[in-house]
């Protein structure tokens, strides 16, 4: 694909807030923003220039849709493979492709890719029955989480265990869904890499954040990290090498476990921007969001450089809801329009300058 000119249209799969996110920065830089997804009065298609209600499983109205479409890509990695690897076969342009989406939605073929490209992970057994338990959780110290393979986020489908506890009631507890036992991991602090490629394959990596997640859930990320170099160039190496391996046009993010004595071990990758990128707009020449336009439509990648010191806070819930109290916090408030403020549920999002 040629790089597009300003005024052309890019399609979006997904309508929550990475995609109104999205849209908003395309608009920015003259594009319009067309939104598939399967919700009316989603966040994202209350700012983009068209909708199409549809079903991911529904080919017909996919590629009708996506033929009005100058490129696709997509804002939530559970766009059935099927779906995007139909767009692809019927000559769409889809990045970051289907391939991600692909080893990105289940854990066990995510750990094992990774481990493919070279970059460690906890050690991980496949569960489909409780007995399946014992073995491993021996094998891994007595200490592990069990999650499914599928459809977990925001610490959704995860059970922590320990030797000796009770099996059957774990596998209960997450449907006897096809699951992944991880072994415990005692990591010092969480960071991910933001990482970008384009088309002609250069990427870019943002300075990593510190991540502290409550009850599964991002809380804050803190800029910088304070890790040492060889740290931040190990945990970037990783992150580019992985890019590359899945041939990837667009953001990404590869979140992972720092140890005591620095060394990595990678947990999990969205092939799509992530929410602990959500402060590179204030404070990056280049936000996140405008890297991946920049990346899907065929343009070179902007600047990383950051500006100053930064933290994110995501407003969870209620948090969202006293416009009074998050206006005087000092910081750039973001939020996402959702109708509803469920607990725990992502609303928006502050970002603040440390001095
Ligand atoms: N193997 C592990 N050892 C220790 N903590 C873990 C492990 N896996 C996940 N966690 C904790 O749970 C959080 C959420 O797990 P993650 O696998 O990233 O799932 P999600 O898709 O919900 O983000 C992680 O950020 C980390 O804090
Ligand atoms: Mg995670």
């Amino acid at each position: 694909m040629t790089p597009l000119k300003a005024g052309s249209t890019i399609g979006i799969l997904g309508g929550g807030q990475l995609g109104r996110m999205l849209a908003s920065s395309a608009a920015q830089l003259g594009f319009d923003v067309s939104i598939y997804c399967p919700e009316d009065d989603c966040p994202a298609a209350r700012v983009a220039a068209s909708h199409t209600f549809g079903q991911y499983n529904d080919p017909a109205a996919l590629l009708a849709w996506a033929q009005s479409c100058d490129v696709v890509t997509y804002e939530f990695e559970n766009v059935p493979v099927t779906a995007a690897e139909a767009l692809i076969a019927a000559g769409i342009t889809v990045r970051p492709g289907a391939k991600p989406l692909e080893v990105s939605q289940d854990r066990l073929t995510e750990k094992a890719f990774l481990r493919e490209c070279g970059i460690p992970t906890a050690d991980f057994a496949a569960v489909n029955a409780p007995d399946d338990i014992a073995d491993p959780i021996k094998a891994f110290g007595g200490k592990g989480i069990l999650k499914t393979c599928r459809d977990g986020y925001d610490g959704k489908g995860q059970v922590r265990l320990e030797e000796g506890d009770d099996y059957v009631a774990a596998c209960k507890a997450l449907a006897n869904a096809p699951s992944i036992l991880e072994a415990f991991v005692p990591f010092e602090l969480e960071v991910s890499v933001i990482v970008a490629r384009d088309a002609v394959g250069d990427t870019l990596c943002y300075d990593l954040p510190r991540n502290e997640h409550v009850n599964g859930i991002l809380r804050r990320s803190v800029v910088p990290s304070n890790l040492a170099e060889d740290v931040v160039k190990n945990a970037c190496e990783a992150a580019e090498k992985l890019a590359h391996a899945l041939e990837y046009v667009g953001v990404l993010a590869l979140e992972f476990f720092v140890m005591k004595d620095g060394s990595l071990m990678a947990n999990e990758f969205a092939p799509r921007v992530h929410n602990s990128g959500h402060w590179t707009p204030e404070a990056c020449a280049t936000g996140q969001f405008e890297q991946h336009i920049r990346a899907v439509v065929g343009w070179p990648l902007g600047p990383v450089t950051r500006f100053h010191d930064v933290e994110m806070l995501n407003l969870l819930g209620e948090e969202a809801m006293v416009p009074p109290e998050v206006l005087s916090a000092d910081g750039v408030l973001t939020l996402y329009g959702k109708r509803e403020a469920k607990a725990g549920r992502k609303m928006g999002h502050l970002v603040r300058r440390r001095v």
